[in-house]
């Protein structure tokens, strides 16, 4: 919003700084006539006109919508930008061809096209405008080679080709391209230059011919992927205005720079820079709106800044800035907005703070403060409306008799020093709509005024603190917050039953409290945009709650791990649904799951422990959406049915702990995006289908333990690269091991988290909005690494070449017939934690090579023909219980009662390695906290907006369900693109 401000005060100052020369609508002239028919030709060549041009009919083409003329007749002004927020944009702008025919209007001064979804290219004729001074493209669809012709209009004071992030996919494809930006420098008049979002591209000088332009006003080169040249004399020393947003700069801030005096307004955010802030950015008087964030900066914040009097926005947040805050930041008088948040900043808060007589916005959050904000540092601050102090040590010190406070409207103190009580102090601000006290060690219920606050508040936050007693009831008048609201109480220590469900909320997280009974109704007229409700982990009752299903803004929908119980809602094929989620394991629901079938939206379905009964319906084959499903633990029996087969996006299938019999249909051969399957402790027959290795490429995790699987292992599972867990264990399986076993490279070594994919991001965000989604969507990263074939008929020997597979954590061959020796290199498996090899026929001595497993905290050799002394050292003196030994006649020494002839023992002291890997992925994404949102943030300053990722992104944010921290995240790095204005 702030950035949208600035853009339109630029463009009504335009007009006054460069006095182009002002166009009054003569309402008395007479259209030209070729003119007037130019104009015609370029309507009747639109597609779409959403009826914006109703008016271009008659003679009188002067006085048309967006069409001004001179004294002569002749149109010296075309105004078609369509106006309005990107998202209603497509409801009002025009489409298709750019006609040629406007090339007639040979007077125009002033064309602006911006805003529409044109689908030609950039037409060369705007090159033979002679008298062009006001040229806008941005967001006009235009792609193609920005044409040289361009080059021609020597009057031209201003041109925008800024990229606008448009909802036509084509705005994509045939984005426009610079190729070479000489024909700019003979743009003599130009004042305002915006290239925003252009693919400029490093191996193209814009430097040189911008350079030519001295009395450049307004230069906007943000996410234009440029370099930044390191030259000797730089000419555009007036420019007011210098946007080098989100391009990857890379070094410190270019001394050039400093000659730019006469700056109002500096954007550096997301450029990688690096080093100190120059101290000569404090001699820019003019300055009033600096932007650094999101770089590499360090040191101290310069107390020259503090010489801006001018400054109204100071930016400096997501960088490494240390040290305290300069304590002459009082001076700075105009500042209204100061976001210093995600640095290192230390020490207290200057009192001098209290002296911002104009300060709206400070953001101190995820520094390391220490201290007490008091009512002195706010002694003058009474316009603040916008306080984040999350992450902070920081202590506010207000008494609730404060007279005269200012009045927040966005309070966020999350995991900040909160201690024990309730906010007394925030009864005072009755404007608050966003409140965000979550993780603060409060220990108290919640106050009885309240109620008075929290009929205005749009975001609260009260997460993760002990808060007991009876929720508060969140009622308000429909006709407020018609956007909904956020409740994000869970992990506290409510109880009682809810009096009502909460009206006029999208998106409401009670779980992980002690609330009891039934759960209260909601309707579409309560509720008009509900979007989220979690309930779980509490204790409700009683039958399931049908009318959440019934809510069709709904779309996550979680109430496990409660007491409800009855059948699932029959749901209407006709109902217009938006369930994405749907999360009801570990309650006592019953029935089948028919019911489900026409909920086609469904991409996450989770009806594990529970006690569902019949057959899996042939109709579950119609959510083609459903990436995930998990039936574990029910009493689900008869085949799976093939129609199974249909969901071809699903990555998870669990069907553990069923009654389900016949073969493993071969329709899931078709299921090639699996990375789990689960079919273990059911009534399956049959051999394991060969397909599985040859089609399912991307399993991660198998199993198919405890069935009556017979015949061999197919040699094509060793073709599962990614595979990380195998357990056919508990089967009638027969024949030897394969030894390619020992290719599956998915076991061979950590598989890392492979960069920055931005769908796995969405996977891990949604993973991180709540732990426990970190099951279905992240399995594979905190998986223990297992190979199970135990308790089947297995013959032959182990072959050597399991010994390949580092990665092991599990190895589980028992109950088998394997016969031969323990591989002597047994010991190359590092990463082992569990060794199961009892009831074989192993023989031989066991290798000395195992004292070098210094993880093992599992061993079990029994009842083998092993023989000769057990090897001493490390690891293996903690495991000295003799059952690990038992029945195997022939091993002597401790921890066997049995003593070795002569001096059979051998000590071998490797030295513990402590070299392993964290297991990196689960904590690197699930690290929560501040580590996790500057790695996020960093993630959205790397994406430079060039186009490939661009789109990816906007596909994550539209996926993501609205989470308030997230949310906000995004918010905040939205609002610094000036792409998005
Ligand atoms: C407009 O034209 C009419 C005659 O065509 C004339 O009487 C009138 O004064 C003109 N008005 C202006 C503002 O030029
Ligand atoms: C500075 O601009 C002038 C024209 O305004 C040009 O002649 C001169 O070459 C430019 N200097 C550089 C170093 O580009
Ligand atoms: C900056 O200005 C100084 C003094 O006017 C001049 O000597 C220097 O060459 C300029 N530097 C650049 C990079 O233009």
């Amino acid at each position: 919003m702030k950035t949208s401000f600035l853009v339109i005060c630029t463009f009504f100052s335009f007009f006054q700084r460069f006095g182009l020369s002002i166009i009054t609508s003569s309402s008395n002239v007479t259209c030209i006539k070729s003119e007037r028919q130019s104009l015609l030709v370029f309507k009747n060549a639109l597609t779409r006109t959403n009826n914006r041009l109703s008016t271009w009919t008659g003679i009188e083409c002067c006085e048309w919508h967006g069409v001004e003329c001179d004294r002569n007749g002749h149109v010296v002004k075309l105004d078609l930008r369509t106006r309005g927020s990107l998202e209603t944009i497509k409801f009002k702008w025009l489409t298709g061809e750019f006609s040629p025919s406007l090339q007639n209007l040979k007077h125009l001064r002033y064309l602006d096209v911006s805003m529409n979804g044109f689908t030609s290219n950039i037409p060369k004729f705007l090159g033979s405008f002679e008298r062009l001074e006001y040229l806008n493209l941005s967001g006009s669809s235009l792609g193609g080679v920005v044409p040289h012709h361009l080059g021609n209009l020597s009057r031209l004071q201003y041109l925008d080709l800024t990229i606008q992030i448009l909802p036509l996919e084509h705005a994509f494809d045939k984005e426009p391209i610079l190729d070479d930006m000489r024909w700019v420098s003979s743009l003599t008049s130009l004042r305002h230059l915006d290239l925003t979002g252009m693919n400029i591209g490093e191996h193209v000088d814009w430097f040189n011919p911008v350079n030519m332009l001295s009395s450049l006003l307004t230069l906007n080169l943000g996410a234009s992927n440029i370099n930044i040249p390191s030259i000797k004399y730089v000419n555009f020393t007036s420019l007011n205005t210098l946007g080098l947003s989100s391009n990857s700069i890379n070094s410190n801030v270019p001394m050039w720079l400093s000659n730019l005096t006469a700056l109002t307004h500096l954007d550096l955010s997301f450029t990688d820079l690096r080093g100190q802030i120059p101290d000569y950015i404090g001699t820019f008087n003019a300055l009033s709106f600096l932007d650094l964030s999101v770089n590499h900066f360090e040191n101290s914040i310069p107390d020259v800044l503090c010489n801006l009097s001018n400054l109204v926005h100071l930016d400096l947040s997501v960088n490494k800035l240390s040290g305290p805050i300069p304590s002459m930041l009082g001076l700075i008088l105009k500042l209204e907005d100061l976001s210093l948040q995600f640095n290192k900043l230390s020490g207290n808060i200057s009192t001098s703070l209290g002296q911002l007589s104009n300060l709206k916005q400070l953001d101190l959050s995820g520094n390391s403060f220490a201290g007490v904000l008091s009512e002195a540092h706010f002694a003058k601050v009474k316009k603040l409306n916008y306080l984040d102090l999350s992450r902070t040590s920081l202590v506010l010190n207000i008494t609730s008799q404060w007279t005269d406070p200012f009045q927040l409207q966005t309070f966020y103190a999350s995991s900040c020093n909160v201690v024990q009580r309730f906010p007394y102090w925030l009864q005072t601000q009755t404007k608050l709509q966003r409140l965000d006290i979550s993780n603060s060690s409060i220990i108290d219920t919640i106050p009885d005024w309240f109620e008075n606050i929290s009929s205005n508040i749009l975001e609260l936050d009260l997460s993760k603190n002990q808060i007991g007693g009876k929720m508060p009831r969140f009622h308000v008048d429909s006709s407020k917050h018609i956007n909904g609201r956020i409740l994000n109480m869970n992990s506290n220590k409510f109880e009682g039953s809810l009096a009502t469900f909460p009206s006029n909320v999208r998106w409401l997280d009670f779980s992980n409290n002690l609330l009891s009974g039934h759960v209260p109704p909601t309707n579409k007229t309560m509720n008009p945009i509900l979007e989220y409700v979690v309930l779980s982990e509490n204790r409700f009752s009683g039958n399931i709650p049908i009318h959440f299903f019934k809510v069709p803004s709904i779309r996550v929908l979680d109430l496990s791990y409660n007491l409800f119980s009855g059948h699932l809602p029959q749901m209407d094929g006709t109902m217009n649904s938006s369930l994405n989620y749907v999360i009801l394991s570990r309650n006592d629901l019953a029935g089948s799951l028919v019911r489900l079938c026409n909920v086609s939206t469904i991409r996450v379905l989770d009806l594990s422990h529970n006690k569902f009964v019949g057959r899996i319906p042939r109709c579950l084959g119609n959510l083609i959406n459903l990436e995930i499903i998990d039936l574990t633990n029910n009493t689900i029996t008869g085949v799976v049915p093939s129609p199974l087969g249909h969901l071809y996006r699903l990555t998870t299938l669990h069907l553990h702990n069923n009654t389900l019999e016949g073969d493993i249909p071969s329709s899931l051969q078709n299921l090639t995006r699996l990375v789990t399957m689960d079919l273990g402790n059911n009534l399956f027959t049959g051999t394991i289908p060969l397909w599985i290795g040859e089609k399912l490429s991307k399993l991660s995790f198998l199993n198919l333990q405890s069935n009556k699987l017979t015949g061999n292992i197919p040699v094509q599972l060793c073709q599962l690269n990614a595979l990380q867990y195998l357990s056919l264990a508990n089967n009638n399986i027969t024949g030897k091991i394969p030894p390619c076993f020992g290719n599956l490279s998915g076991m061979i070594t950590h598989q890392d988290d492979s960069g920055y994919d931005v769908y796995n991001y969405e996977e891990n965000i949604l993973a991180f909005v709540k732990g426990k989604q970190l099951l279905y969507t992240t399995t594979i990263m905190f998986l223990t690494i297992s190979l199970d074939l135990s308790s089947n008929n297995i013959v032959g020997e182990i072959p050597d070449a399991l010994m390949n597979l580092v990665g092991l954590m599990s190895l589980n061959l028992s109950r088998n017939l394997l016969k031969g020796y323990i591989p002597m290199n047994i010991g190359d498996l590092t990463q082992l934690e569990s060794l199961d090899l009892s009831m074989n026929k192993l023989s031989g001595r066991i290798p000395q090579s195992l004292t070098s497993l210094t993880f093992l905290s599992f061993l079990n050799l029994s009842f083998n023909n092993l023989s000769g002394a057990i090897p001493v050292g490390n690891q293996l003196q903690t495991l000295d219980d003799a059952s690990v030994y038992e029945g195997n006649d022939g091993l002597c020494g401790p921890p066997v009662s049995k003593s070795c002839k002569g001096n059979e023992t051998t000590y071998n002291d490797v030295d513990g390695d402590d070299g392993r890997d964290e297991t990196k992925g689960f904590w690197f994404y699930a690290g929560m906290g501040p580590g996790f949102v500057v790695a996020f943030m960093g993630f959205l300053g790397s994406l430079h907006f060039i186009k490939r990722w661009r789109v990816a992104y906007f596909k994550m944010v539209d996926n993501v369900y609205t989470w308030l921290s997230v949310s906000m995240l995004l918010n905040l790095a939205l609002q610094r693109r000036n792409v998005f204005k």
